[in-house]
């Protein structure tokens, strides 16, 4: 998705502005500009591309004497990813920038009637649009021209503008999208951008934009106000306890790599403090439902996209079976657009490693609208659901980098097992006995990746030599596996580019059986759990069929080498430990074939980390 960077103080602008737009890579963009202001004009750059791009033609222009600026990387929306499009755009005068994340929805009935007034347009973007409203709004006083702007357009925006006649100050705006305000309390400045990782090489301190408020930046201030009534709002500073070192690749090839191998510590940190390792107890404080809620709720709904939403597919598996309560998955995009049945017997919980996603974000406004209860399962603190949600249990999984998610993944894995944990015990449906049994599978499931990690990693890079090169790729699984099929199958096809599919095993000889010839790979997940004996059924199938088998099972298990070579054993753990277990060399899989195939992983094609618009 798009990124915003900003920057009014002391340092010299561009430097700052590449520095944030470089750490704002990860979330995908396809063309990137920069602006400053300099002897009262301001002074543009564009191009197609990666920053690289833009860095050989800015050139003179990184070391400027200029202390106030805005930078973007666009992901195309309206328009082709070309340099007309790339932001800032502006003005007709030339004096007023815009840079915009989101979409504004109205633009076009906009742009015919800025036309009519004798505005000239250079670009296909709804975003040229502000900046042209701005200044046929603009009559001396730029934030009043801003507001009434603001009120005329319908849609999602985070905005930065910058106007010659206003030299020490950047206007941020919000809605709908996110954007956060860094202070440096050491006097270097105020910035603003669209994800804090571009605020940590400069400072912890952040302010977080609400929608419908703007900020003043300036190099020594930074206040923010209603956009509605101008006034001004007494905003909390948050430390972010991440840092930037921990946004680098820390001598790994990919971000992807690194933060599968963080792995482990994602998971310990996520339960760590939560849970009494003797007796499973699970306390988790900022969750912001009482015992009386858990008891009162009759239904709940799991909301989430993509990786997210796998991962609730497993934890209904979870809570249906330990807390006993009925759970609905869904997918973001159709939960919001279909007749909920939701009142304040159903809690809702979102899934979201960014907290920014717009359609979960709209799923979970219009659940509460309705009267439930929302917790929401985030990595990112402070990020909008965090903010929206009655409660939240944070994922500790660190910034998360690389596109296609891995470590976030496994860590939701991880939280949701507490919170099952969390609404048996508090149902008092749990035994003490099982309460140990569960909690102590989960604290040990760390350890056991952390240890087979490096194994995993060899052996799948053996394996992938005669699979790399296919065109088609299935994966099965079944009972709590069968959505890690469905991810394993994610990751491939989104880094590798390879045309994958994830099936219920069971569900093969209702069609998909037809796909399996001798030139079709398929993965199978077959540990030694309740359902073993089914998926042996469905690979015993598929074997008759000619496939080229890879499975995935437990160690010591003989039976899986009659059926083929490509063998991954994984140690038996819990059954309710499989999925996070499983999903190992599913992420490993995805990796050494997509880089075997010399793609870009950590940035996918058309991919963006984090979708803030519909
Ligand atoms: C896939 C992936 C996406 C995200 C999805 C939801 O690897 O990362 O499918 O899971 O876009 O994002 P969040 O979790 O930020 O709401």
């Amino acid at each position: 998705m798009c990124g915003i960077v900003g920057y009014a103080g002391p340092r010299r602008v561009i430097p700052v502005v590449l520095e944030g737009l470089k750490r704002l890579e990860y979330r995908g963009y396809d063309s990137a500009g920069v602006v400053y202001l300099q002897d009262g004009k301001l002074i543009k750059y564009r191009c197609q591309g990666k920053l690289s791009n833009l860095e050989a033609i800015i050139d003179e222009a990184i070391m400027a004497p200029s202390h106030i600026g805005l930078g973007h990387t666009r992901w195309a929306t309206h328009g082709a990813p070309t340099t007309e499009n790339a932001h800032p755009h502006s003005d007709c005068t030339g004096d007023l920038v815009v840079v915009h994340n989101g979409i504004i929805e109205n633009y076009h009935s906009l742009r015919e009637e800025l036309r009519a007034k004798g505005h000239r347009f250079t670009s296909e973007t709804d975003t040229e649009v502000l900046a042209h409203l701005i200044e046929e709004n603009l009559d001396g006083d730029l934030v009043a021209a801003i507001r009434k702007t603001l009120d005329l357009v319908e849609g999602s925006y985070a905005i930065g503008v910058l106007w010659a006649g206003m030299p020490d100050t950047l206007v941020a705006a919000r809605n709908q999208s996110p954007l956060v305000l860094g202070i440096d309390e050491n006097g270097q400045g105020s910035f603003m951008a669209s994800d804090i990782p571009a605020l940590l090489p400069f400072t912890k301190q952040v302010i977080f934009l609400e929608d419908r408020e703007f900020a003043l930046l300036t190099a020594g201030d930074c206040s923010v106000y209603s956009l509605l009534s101008g006034e001004k709002i007494e905003k909390k500073v948050t430390t972010i306890e991440w840092n930037a070192a921990m946004a680098e690749k820390a001598g790994f090839k990919h971000f992807m790599l690194k933060e599968i191998f963080e792995q482990p510590q994602a998971i310990t940190n996520t339960i760590s403090g939560r849970i009494n390792p003797e007796s499973g107890e699970v306390d988790i404080p900022e969750i912001g439902i009482t015992d009386e809620d858990v008891r009162y709720i009759e239904r709940i709904f799991l909301v989430a996209c993509g990786t997210s939403w796998h991962a609730a597919l497993v934890a209904k598996y979870w809570i249906e079976k330990y807390a006993g309560i009925p759970v609905e998955v869904d997918i973001a995009s159709e939960f919001r657009y279909r007749r909920l049945i939701v009142n304040d017997r159903v809690l809702t919980v979102s899934i979201s490693q960014s907290g920014e996603t717009a359609d979960t974000l709209a799923g979970i406004r219009l659940a509460k609208k309705l009267g439930s209860k929302v917790v929401t399962i985030c990595n990112v603190v402070g990020s909008t659901m965090t903010r929206e949600a009655h409660g939240t249990v944070y994922t500790h999984a660190g910034p998360e980098i690389g596109v296609a998610s891995t470590k976030a993944f496994t860590a939701q894995l991880a939280a949701l097992f507490l919170f099952t944990l969390f609404l048996g015990q508090r149902k008092g449906v749990i035994s003490p006995e099982k309460s140990r049994e569960l909690g102590q599978a989960l604290i040990g499931i760390a350890e056991v990746i952390k240890e087979k990690l490096p194994v995993i990693q060899t052996q799948i890079q053996q394996l992938i030599e005669s699979f790399y090169s296919c065109r088609d790729f299935l994966f099965i699984g079944r009972g709590l596996n069968f959505p890690i099929a469905l991810e394993g199958a994610l990751k491939l096809k989104e880094i590798s580019y390879i045309h994958a599919e994830g099936y219920a095993a069971g569900e093969l000889k209702h069609g998909p059986i037809a796909l399996i010839d001798k030139e079709m790979p398929i993965l199978a997940l077959v540990p030694q759990d309740a359902v073993y004996q089914k998926v042996i059924s469905n690979v015993e199938e598929i074997k008759a069929r000619q496939g080229r088998l890879i499975l995935i099972g437990t160690e010591g298990d003989q039976h899986l080498k009659t059926i083929t070579d490509d063998i991954i054993y994984l140690p038996a753990v819990h059954e309710d430990m499989n999925p996070i277990l499983y999903t190992i060399p599913a992420q490993l899989l995805a990796y050494a074939i997509a880089t075997r195939r010399g793609c870009d992983v950590d940035q996918p094609r058309n991919l963006a980390k984090c979708v803030t618009v519909e």
